[in-house]
């Protein structure tokens, strides 16, 4: 099939290089050519695994090309938008970008006799969005074009990106026209899941209901920890137990300093925002928020109240292990705060040093070696569970360090193991040793 993608982020990358490795045709178009070029030497941009070897392979069998016109929009049976809808200060999605790539699309779109065009977002927008962007599209196409737009929501993780496309839990495609799900269908047949055809309008829904309701799983574990730190019990140790109930489930009740990244914080806020714009009671959406906020404060409150000297060190800055994302990242919030205390920081993260660096240049310490990054500090802070930081030297740690004290906010270590290494260990929800 021949497919046009919009957008060459997670999403837009990661969807074009496993359809084209499904033998498809695909054209990715771009709008900075810097990137552009970037994209044709094989150059992922993102840090994502396994990304640059399905580029560079499927670049190679000319399954794949990056442009900056949207001339492969008239022979395409597919085009895909998968450009950013950041959230503006108000929860609102960004849908600008969204809006001006389907009015190029619509001026794009070919009127020759028997070509449809599947019109698809994969951005993810909210309710009734599709219908304006079918409103644009008709507004700017030439006239007898046929086309219909869909969405098909991806579910694709930051990090396990192409297990996920390859394997997604389902495949959802929503659409009016039967036409637009059969070819959607087609174009999904080799992934071997569940596929769930519905209406445009539950379509969208789908997507941030399951954002959200991801949200909601992570913000009671943490309202939990609270609990258990109040009580003096192990929280890991309840919702073990709890999950055991298969209607509860353990997955993705991991407590912690809260949920980041462009997408779970981003989704709450835009279905607040649409929920507020219907006149729905929000306040359960929002207590989900606040939650994912206060973790993070008593995280902070830990630290400053159990540290008597200001020099600190810091392992992990991504918003979760496998990326160098740091957008929405809890380690921005705990960083900016203690500097603001006057802290002196030191960090390490084996992939997001050089997006940090952008927000906080000189006012960090970087270091290439985790080892060398706690050297004399008065104490470590864990901020993403990076799987390098598991299985450390512990007597080594605990060696450098001026002091032996951990804050842990992912939880990665067994308490009574670290007290018998000798260390303070404040971890999440579970009492301190
Ligand atoms: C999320 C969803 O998981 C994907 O299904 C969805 O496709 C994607 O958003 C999207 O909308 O594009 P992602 O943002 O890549 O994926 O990352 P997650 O694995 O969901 O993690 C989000 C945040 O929650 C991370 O900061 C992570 O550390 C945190 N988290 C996750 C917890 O604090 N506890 C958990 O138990 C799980």
């Amino acid at each position: 099939m021949r497919i046009t993608i919009i957008g060459h982020g997670y999403v837009g990358l990661v969807t074009a290089c496993v359809f084209a490795d499904f033998g498809n045709e695909i054209t990715v178009i771009g709008h900075t050519k810097e990137k552009i070029d970037r994209l044709k030497q094989g150059d992922p941009i993102i840090y994502e695994p396994g990304l640059k070897e399905l580029l560079e392979k499927n670049l190679k069998a000319k399954r794949l090309n990056f442009v900056l016109d949207y001339s492969s929009v008239k022979t395409s049976e597919i085009v895909f938008i998968a450009v950013g809808t950041p959230p503006k200060n108000n929860g609102e999605a960004d849908l600008s970008t969204v809006f001006t790539v389907a009015k190029k699309i619509g001026q794009n779109l070919s009127n020759k006799k028997n070509h449809f065009t599947v019109v698809s977002c994969k951005s993810t927008v909210p309710v009734g969005t599709n219908k304006i962007i079918e409103k644009i599209l008709k507004e700017n196409a030439p006239q007898d074009a046929e086309f219909s737009v869909a969405s098909c929501p991806e579910f694709l993780r930051e990090g396990t990106a192409i297990y996920d496309t390859l394997n997604p839990d389902r495949v959802v495609i929503g659409s009016e026209s039967n036409k637009a799900n059969e070819i959607l269908l087609k174009l999904h047949q080799p992934i071997n899941t569940k596929k769930v055809v519905t209406d445009l309008t539950s379509a969208e829904l789908i997507k941030y209901v399951s954002n959200a309701m991801l949200a909601t799983k992570i913000s009671f574990a943490n309202l939990i920890s609270f609990y258990a730190e109040k009580v003096g019990a192990d929280v890991e140790a309840v919702l073990d137990a709890v999950g055991l109930d298969q209607r509860i489930g353990r997955i993705f009740m991991n407590p912690g300093i809260g949920y980041g990244g462009s997408c779970l914080p981003k989704d709450v806020m835009a279905l607040i925002d649409v929920g507020k714009k219907l006149g729905i009671d929000t306040g359960f959406l929002e207590e989900i928020e606040k939650i994912n906020l206060l973790t993070r404060k008593n995280f902070l409150k830990k630290v400053v109240n159990n540290t008597n000297g200001k020099n600190l060190a810091i392992w992990g800055l991504a918003f979760k292990p496998y990326t160098d994302d740091i957008r929405f990242a809890p380690s921005i919030f705990i960083i900016e705060n203690l500097l603001k205390k006057g802290y002196k920081i030191d960090v390490y993260d084996p992939a997001a040093m050089e997006n940090i660096k952008k927000i906080f240049d000189k006012k960090l310490t970087y270091h290439n070696n985790l080892y060398q990054c706690i050297i004399g500090k008065e104490a470590l802070l864990i901020l993403t569970e990076w799987n390098e930081f598991k299985q450390v030297d512990l007597n080594k740690v605990r060696k450098l360090l001026k002091k032996p004290v951990i804050f842990d906010g992912r939880n990665i270590y067994n308490p009574q193991l670290m007290k018998n290494f000798g260390f303070n260990y404040y971890s999440i929800g579970r009492p301190v040793v």
